[in-house]
């Protein structure tokens, strides 16, 4: 049986950082996956995680079974976050939590529970969008369909070939949105956008499925939850699908979330246990040592606030980063304009490149960076900066 099988290529993103990983030159960039890291290139784990941690440790006193549905606190606690504790969605008990092995995991039970409900079903997503998302839908069997997003040429988002998509989408299809930090663009909605999108959306009847895998690297916290509300605000029934990777900084805990929105308290019962006949058949039910860390943190006044400020130092330092980047192209003698890089959001933008020149930064430079031209700014730092603009601007 395994003889018939051929080579895979490896994964646009994972296959990277195992390339950088291997690659011996002391001046190599990593900007491929997102990944945060500080200014010496380490990804610390969160204080407020080790102290999470020491706590569990004390505390824990079973090992036993949660369930398909993981830690009902953590549901409670994401769901909170998400949505805010005052959203009518949460007073009306209309939305129902299950933790997952990652946001990966949260969009795959979010594939298999929409093909629940019909099989065959397609799902729209942004062009371009995370080099995964195709993948984790057709695995699940869905059919996947592309709208406009993102304009290359003008380096923009092509909101109204957009709209224009959005309001051909057949009622019985669901469409993937990016909530913030749009990957791979870091190009996102503005509210008014964003009202536009929840106008149609309840027009037509179409299921949203907000993908916030970013939540707090944007703005804020909750400047980043804003589309997601709303949307949750405008349409009977929703999917978010949500992870704990980036900003809780707990990447290979493997921790996230898929919560799905019915239109009565009575469709939302029914809706969870359709979730966790899906979960069930897939990983039976999810780890808990991050979900524990999270609930932990969430549950606790002082780690919250410690929580807060330690997302607002990694979001800084990206920022920061936009800056001197576009500064140090120009002052390194880039022509070119890229100062659109300082206008996006998240960890990631398209530098806009050919795949020639990806090639080039990664083969004459051992500068690391996606196929497509989308780097990871987490990835640069004061010390690195000058090396990569100067490479950079050889390139072009
Ligand atoms: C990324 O887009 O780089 C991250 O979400 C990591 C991944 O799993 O691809």
């Amino acid at each position: 049986m395994f003889t018939q099988l051929k080579q895979v290529p490896a994964d646009p993103i994972l296959g990277l950082s195992v390339k950088y990983k291997a690659d011996n030159n002391p001046n190599k960039i990593d900007l491929g996956a997102g990944i945060y890291k500080d200014e010496v290139g380490r990804t610390p784990v969160l204080a407020c995680v080790k102290a999470a941690e020491q706590y569990r440790v004390e505390q824990e006193a079973s090992k036993a079974y949660l369930g398909s549905a993981g830690s009902g606190l953590f549901n409670e606690k994401m769901t909170e976050l998400m949505l805010g504790k005052a959203h009518n969605v949460i007073a009306q008990n209309r939305i129902r939590t299950v933790s997952t092995p990652g946001g990966t995991g949260a969009l795959r039970v979010a594939g298999e529970f929409i093909k629940t409900c019909t099989p065959g079903a397609t799902i729209w997503v942004s062009n371009p969008t995370w080099a995964n998302h195709q993948g984790i839908f057709k695995a699940a069997g869905l059919s996947v369909k592309t709208y406009p997003y993102y304009d290359y040429e003008n380096n923009c988002l092509d909101f109204d070939g957009m709209l224009a998509a959005l309001k051909q989408i057949p009622k019985e299809d669901a469409v993937l949105l990016h909530a913030c930090c749009h990957n791979p663009s870091g190009m996102d909605l503005s509210k008014e956008q964003w009202q536009q999108v929840a106008e149609v959306a309840n027009h037509i009847g179409f299921i949203p499925v907000v993908d916030m895998a970013y939540q707090g690297f944007g703005e804020d916290l909750d400047a980043d939850a804003y589309g997601l509300r709303l949307m949750a605000d405008s349409v009977e029934q929703m999917i978010i699908c949500s992870s704990c990777s980036k900003n809780f900084g707990l990447y290979r805990e493997r921790i996230g979330a898929c919560s799905i929105i019915g239109s009565s308290a009575a469709y939302a019962d029914i809706i969870n246990s359709v979730l966790l006949a899906v979960v069930r058949v897939i990983y039976s039910m999810p780890p808990a040592h991050g979900a524990a860390i999270v609930e932990t943190i969430l549950s606790s006044p002082t780690l919250t606030t410690q929580w807060h400020s330690e997302l607002e130092e990694m979001r800084d330092r990206i920022n920061g980063m936009r800056q001197l980047f576009v500064d140090k192209l120009v002052e390194n003698g880039v022509t070119r304009d890229f100062s659109f890089i300082t206008t996006q959001k998240g960890m990631f933008s398209f530098l806009g490149i050919d795949k020639e020149q990806v090639q080039r930064l990664q083969d004459e430079f051992s500068i690391y960076i996606v196929g497509s031209s989308r780097i990871s700014l987490a990835g640069i730092s004061p010390t690195n900066v000058d090396y990569l603009t100067q490479s950079i601007a050889k390139i072009l």
